[in-house]
C-alpha cells in the first residue's frame, strides 16, 4: 500500500504529516511522491485564512482525477476540524475528514473508507500527544521537535484554538528523550513547536528548563523554536535563551498590529509599549538577535492612524522580515462581530505599503551585515543555480558555493553581498575572518546580487 501526503501551512502541520506518516508506516504504507501510484492520498491542511482553504478546495478537485476505485481520499488537519462533515456535503470525492488530534485511529478510519464508509473524526483529545508514535522525518541535520499542542489564547482573528483545542505540554522528560535520539542519528539542530511554545508547562517544568535541558543534550548545536506569544518571554526564559550556548540568535515574534486600539480588539493581551519592552529585554540579553514578526493589515475598525501606527513600529523594531497578511474572517471567531469592516481594496493597498516598509527596513538591517562573518548549516542545493543553500544562526539564507557532500555540515562564511533579503558569501572555513579593519560594510563592499 502506498500513501501520498501533501502538506499546506505551518510548521506543526509538516510535524504532524511526520507523524501521520510514522503511523502510516506502522500499517505497512509505503511513502509515495507520485499521486497516481497512491493507494491512500492524503491533504494535511491549513485553516488560518480563507486563501488557504481555497487553494486545498482547488487541489482536491485536481487530486480525484488520480483517485482510482478502491482509492482513498482523507483531509486532515485545521481545515478538516473547522469543517467537519460538511467537508463531505461539499466535496463528495473525500472519504475521510479527520482533525489534529484523531490521526491514531487513521489507519481504521482507512481500512472503513476501502469498504464505503464516509467518516469524520474531529474529537479534542487534551491527552493526545502521539508519545508511543515515531514520526516519519526526512533524513537531514535539521528536525521539527512539538512540545506544545493546542492554544488556549483567544486572539478574535484566530480559528487555531477552534481546529488545534486546548493547551497542552509534552512531559519534558519525553521532549528530551526524542532529542537525544534525533542527536543519536546525526541530528544537530532542533526547533521546538507549539502554538505558544513559550508558555509551554509540563505541570512541573517551564520554557525555561526545557530550553536547558534541550541545550544540554549531547550533539545539538543549534536551538531555536517557533512560535511564542510576547507575554510569556518571562525574565526567566529570556536568561535561559541566554544561557543556553545551542540557542540561536533569532526569535519570531508575532506582533499582528502596532496600533494600541487593534490589539486590544484583537485580544492580543498587551500593549505597544509592553511587546516594545518584550523587544528590548530580549536585545538586550541576546545580542546581535534577528527579529521577524507576523502583522495583520485590515483588521475590522483598522483606521489609516491604526495603519500608520503599525507601519511605525516596524520601523522602530527594525525587523529583519516580517510576514504580513491581510485580515480574512474566519467563520465564528470574535472578531466577525466586530463593525466597520475594512474594505478589500483598502486593505491591499494598506498590505502593499507595509510591504514596502518592511522590505526597505530588512534590506537597510541586511546591508549592514555585508562584510561580517557566521556559522552557517548548509541545508540543501539553491532552488536555481548550483549553489548550495545555507543558513545562519540569526536564520538569514546565505547562497555559496561548495561541493554537495557539506550539506548537512556548519561552515564560517563571510556574508559578500545582499539582495536584500538573501545574501550570497563565501567560506572563510578554519579560520576566522573578522570585518576588514574599519570598513563599514554597507559604504565599501560592493553589493552581488544573489543567484
Ligand atoms: N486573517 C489573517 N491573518 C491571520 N493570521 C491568523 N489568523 C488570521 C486571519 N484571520 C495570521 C497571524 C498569525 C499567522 C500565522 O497568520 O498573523 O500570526
Amino acid at each position: 500500500m502506498k500513501v501520498y501526503l501533501e502538506t499546506y501551512g505551518c510548521q506543526m502541520n509538516v510535524a504532524d504529516s511526520e507523524l501521520v506518516l510514522g503511523l502510516l508506516e506502522r500499517e505497512g504504507y509505503a511513502r509515495t511522491d507520485d499521486p497516481a501510484a497512491a493507494d491512500l492520498l492524503l491533504v494535511n491542511t491549513c485553516a488560518v485564512r480563507d486563501h488557504a482553504e481555497q487553494r486545498v478546495i482547488g487541489r482536491l478537485g485536481e487530486l480525484k482525477r488520480h483517485k482510482r476505485s478502491g482509492d482513498v481520499l482523507g483531509v486532515l488537519g485545521c481545515m478538516a476540524q473547522r469543517l467537519g462533515p460538511t467537508l463531505l456535503k461539499r466535496a463528495p470525492q473525500v472519504d475521510l475528514v479527520v482533525g489534529p488530534d484523531g490521526y491514531r485511529s487513521l489507519g481504521a478510519l482507512v481500512a472503513g473508507a476501502r469498504e464505503g464508509e464516509r467518516r469524520t473524526d474531529v474529537e479534542f483529545k487534551s491527552w493526545e500527544h502521539y508519545e508511543d508514535v515515531t514520526p516519519a522525518r526526512a533524513a537531514g541535520a535539521s528536525a521539527f521537535v512539538t512540545v506544545q499542542r493546542g492554544c488556549d489564547y483567544r486572539c478574535t482573528f484566530c480559528v487555531v484554538p477552534m481546529t488545534r483545542g486546548p493547551e497542552r505540554s509534552r512531559k519534558l522528560e519525553d521532549v528530551v528523550a526524542e532529542i537525544r535520539s534525533l542527536a543519536a542519528r546525526g541530528v544537530t539542530e532542533v526547533t521546538l513547536l507549539g502554538q505558544t511554545v513559550n508558555s509551554y508547562n509540563d505541570g512541573t517544568a517551564d520554557f525555561a528548563d526545557l530550553l536547558r535541558a534541550a541545550g544540554a543534550v549531547p550533539g545539538i548545536r543549534r536551538l531555536r523554536f517557533t512560535s511564542p506569544h510576547p507575554n510569556d518571554f518571562t525574565d526567566r526564559v529570556i536568561q535561559a535563551m541566554a544561557g543556553v550556548p545551542a540557542m540561536c540568535e533569532h526569535v519570531h515574534l508575532p506582533v499582528q498590529s502596532g496600533s494600541p486600539p487593534v490589539l486590544k480588539r484583537m485580544l492580543r493581551r498587551y500593549t505597544r509599549e509592553a511587546y516594545l519592552d518584550c523587544v528590548a529585554r530580549l536585545r538586550k540579553r541576546v545580542p546581535g538577535i534577528a527579529l521577524t514578526t507576523d502583522i495583520i493589515v485590515g483588521f475590522p475598525g483598522e483606521t489609516e492612524a491604526d495603519f500608520l501606527a503599525t507601519r511605525s513600529l516596524v520601523e522602530e523594531v527594525g525587523y529583519d522580515d516580517a510576514y504580513t497578511f491581510k485580515y480574512s474572517p474566519r467563520d465564528a471567531t470574535p472578531a466577525t462581530k466586530i463593525p466597520h469592516a475594512v474594505p478589500d481594496d483598502v486593505a491591499g493597498e494598506r498590505l502593499q505599503r507595509l510591504i514596502e516598509t518592511v522590505r526597505t527596513v530588512a534590506r537597510r538591517k541586511n546591508l549592514g551585515l555585508v562584510g561580517s562573518t557566521h556559522e552557517v548549516l548548509v541545508e540543501a542545493h539553491a532552488r536555481r543555480g548550483d549553489a548550495l543553500q545555507a543558513r545562519t544562526r540569526t536564520n538569514k539564507i546565505v547562497l555559496i558555493e561548495g561541493p554537495a557532500g557539506w550539506i548537512g555540515t556548519y561552515r564560517d562564511v563571510r556574508l559578500t553581498g545582499t539582495t536584500g533579503s538573501t545574501f550570497s558569501g563565501v567560506v572563510t572555513d578554519g579560520r576566522t575572518v573578522g570585518r576588514p579593519d574599519g570598513h563599514t560594510a554597507a559604504g565599501g563592499l560592493t553589493v552581488l546580487p544573489t543567484v
